[in-house]
């Protein structure tokens, strides 16, 4: 099999429909797995099961054990409503055991998000991903103004892949704005998460997230206590600027 060129994949396919990048991954990869976060990323499992077989779509989520009863039973409610596996994912007992043993259940109001993120999302996420060549986000250029704006449809993952074990990065909502999601979820019938009829847009653990107000972009409701410019938690780490990056 010819290596896979990221770059001449966004040159074919950066106009294509996110239904269509898919299949073209599908195509490329003989395979999909899909990063589900209990969100508005539902859009991806409908898209990938219209392009792809069931066996061929691995579908898993990362379970912080900080999310919101309502995401459980959304995420509960998607694994019945495709009657698909969903692989979720625990992070290490003993590193959570440690955080919050020598500093509480909420340390990260006071010294940032990233040690906390880094230990229930970013060490899983790590380990889901070990020897796989692709993954599939939900991730789009309008959900952060600083940091997704350059976001591209397929790239390299230099995070979590390495030069023995290249892995690459779908990003097939890239282009999509939250009212395209909306439209979709709407056309299709798309189960959604009722925290999002609370006001809640972008959505990650309980303690982290909160309902925005009218006119609000949709991050503010992401680690409000931090500085806006730099709002990811680790998955995401490549769309941050290489200094920001090393942190
Ligand atoms: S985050 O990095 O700030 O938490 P965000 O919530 O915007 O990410 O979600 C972007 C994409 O990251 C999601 O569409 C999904 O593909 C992936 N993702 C985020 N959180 C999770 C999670 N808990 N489990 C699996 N995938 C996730
Ligand atoms: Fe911890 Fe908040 Fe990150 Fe969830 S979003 S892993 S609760 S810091």
């Amino acid at each position: 099999m010819t290596p896979f060129d990221p770059n001449a994949f966004v040159l074919e396919h950066d106009q294509a429909t996110p239904k269509n990048i898919l299949k073209a991954a599908y195509e490329a990869f003989g395979q999909l797995t899909v990063s589900f976060s209990g969100a508005e990323d539902v859009v991806l499992i409908d898209l990938a099961l219209k392009v792809a077989p069931k066996d061929k779509v691995h579908v898993f989520c990362l379970d912080t054990g900080r999310l919101h009863a309502e995401t459980y039973e959304f995420i509960e409610r998607v694994r019945e409503h495709y009657a698909i596996e969903i692989d979720i994912r625990f992070p290490d007992q003993q590193a959570v055991q440690d955080l919050v043993r020598e500093k509480g259940l909420f340390s990260f109001y006071q010294d940032g998000h990233q040690q906390c993120c880094g230990i229930r999302k970013v060490a899983p996420l790590r380990q889901r991903l070990a020897g796989l060549p692709v993954w599939v986000t939900g991730q789009r250029r309008d959900q952060s103004p600083g940091t997704r704006s350059q976001l591209q449809i397929a790239e390299r993952d230099t995070t979590f892949g390495s030069e023995s074990s290249p892995l690459y990065k779908i990003n097939p909502l890239t282009h999509w704005s939250s009212e395209d999601v909306w439209n979709y979820i709407r056309s299709f019938d798309v189960p959604y998460n009722r925290l999002h009829e609370q006001g809640y847009v972008s959505i990650g653990c309980a303690p982290c997230t909160r309902p925005i107000l009218p006119g609000q972009h949709e991050r503010e409701g992401r680690w409000w206590w931090e500085d806006q410019g730099g709002k990811e938690c680790g998955l995401h780490v490549l769309n941050l600027p290489p200094v920001a990056a090393k942190d």
